[in-house]
């Protein structure tokens, strides 16, 4: 693997298919299962997050500890960054610190790049901006193949926010790469203008504005969160619910085996209702976070392992 992991477009699918075989081999570590690998001890992590997080940032922590390593945080708020520290003087500090890796999340398209220019430790993107969050889109793979056997042939919906989000990007990336195709789903507003030559694979990649058209035709139907930070909430009418929302009637409509997937954090009774969030036969969005944390750890093998 490389020395950074910045993003997943332009990963192939041996690429991608070898992340997840590492990150399953590491599952009964993640799970407390088998004991913890010391296959990282004496190597330092630090993350930097400048926008914020729950499952990312402590999910690369759980996953450095797993692997005998020790992290650092340094959050935007209460760095020096507030007395006009620039993001990249940052990151040249930490890495002075002597740190393997910076694991970093910012506001900027392009940060985890930039970093990775200036500095000669490896450099992993936790999510920047509204471009990609791999990550998240390995952990959403991971999820999709280990809930329904394969990710090739499956239908994918992706349904809300595409437009700002980080997240689907990803995951249109992975997942096409892997043979599956995805629906994008939403208002036009909350939609990319066109698709052009988007993913590698643009014949697996279609835009729908009518979730309930294709629910009968799902494998997998992965909400997003209206990102409310990116100014997207003046692109949402206050009827988004009964549009685009997976209420129950709407979950009651998908097939048998069909999973529900959620990044977080969720929106409860907007874009999923509560009892369809919490349905143990469908949801997968703990699993998520729990399939996250053995995905952190083989991207972090794989970039500071010996
Ligand atoms: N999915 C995700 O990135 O969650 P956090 O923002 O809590 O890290």
């Amino acid at each position: 693997m490389a020395r950074h992991l910045l993003q997943l477009e332009g990963l192939d699918a041996a690429a991608l298919t070898a992340l997840l075989d590492r990150a399953e081999a590491f599952l009964p570590i993640a799970q407390r299962t088998a004991p913890p690998s010391d296959a990282l001890a004496g190597r330092l992590v630090a993350n930097l997050f400048y926008e914020d997080s729950t499952r990312t940032r402590l999910s690369f922590e759980t996953a450095a500890a797993r692997l005998g390593a020790r992290s650092l945080a340094l959050q935007g708020a209460g760095s020096s960054s507030s007395k006009g520290e620039s993001f990249l003087d940052t990151a040249l500090n930490v890495e002075a610190l002597g740190v393997d890796a910076i694991v970093v999340r910012s506001a900027i398209a392009g940060g985890a790049h930039l970093l990775a220019r200036h500095v000669r430790c490896s450099v992993i993107n936790a999510g920047d901006g509204r471009h990609e969050h791999p990550t998240q889109g390995l952990l959403d793979c991971l999820t999709v193949r280990r809930a329904l056997g394969s990710i090739e042939g499956r239908t994918v919906a992706i349904v809300g926010d595409i437009a700002n989000s980080r997240v689907a990007r990803s995951a249109m990336h992975a997942l096409t790469m892997l043979g599956a195709t995805v629906r994008l789903v939403g208002p036009p507003t909350l939609l990319p203008r066109s698709l052009g030559s988007i993913v590698q694979h643009p014949e697996r990649l279609s835009i729908s504005h009518d979730l309930d058209a294709i629910l009968g035709d799902l494998d997998v139907v992965m909400m997003l969160r209206v990102q409310l930070e990116r100014a997207a909430g003046g692109g949402v009418s206050s009827d988004y619910r009964i549009q685009y929302g997976l209420t129950r009637d709407r979950a009651n409509r998908l097939p048998p085996h069909c999973i529900v997937m959620h990044p977080g954090p969720v929106n409860r009774g907007v874009e999923v209702d509560d009892d369809v969030a919490d349905d143990a036969r469908r949801s997968q969005i703990l699993g998520q976070v729990s399939n996250g944390v053995a995905i952190r750890m083989a991207v972090l093998q794989g970039c500071i392992g010996s």
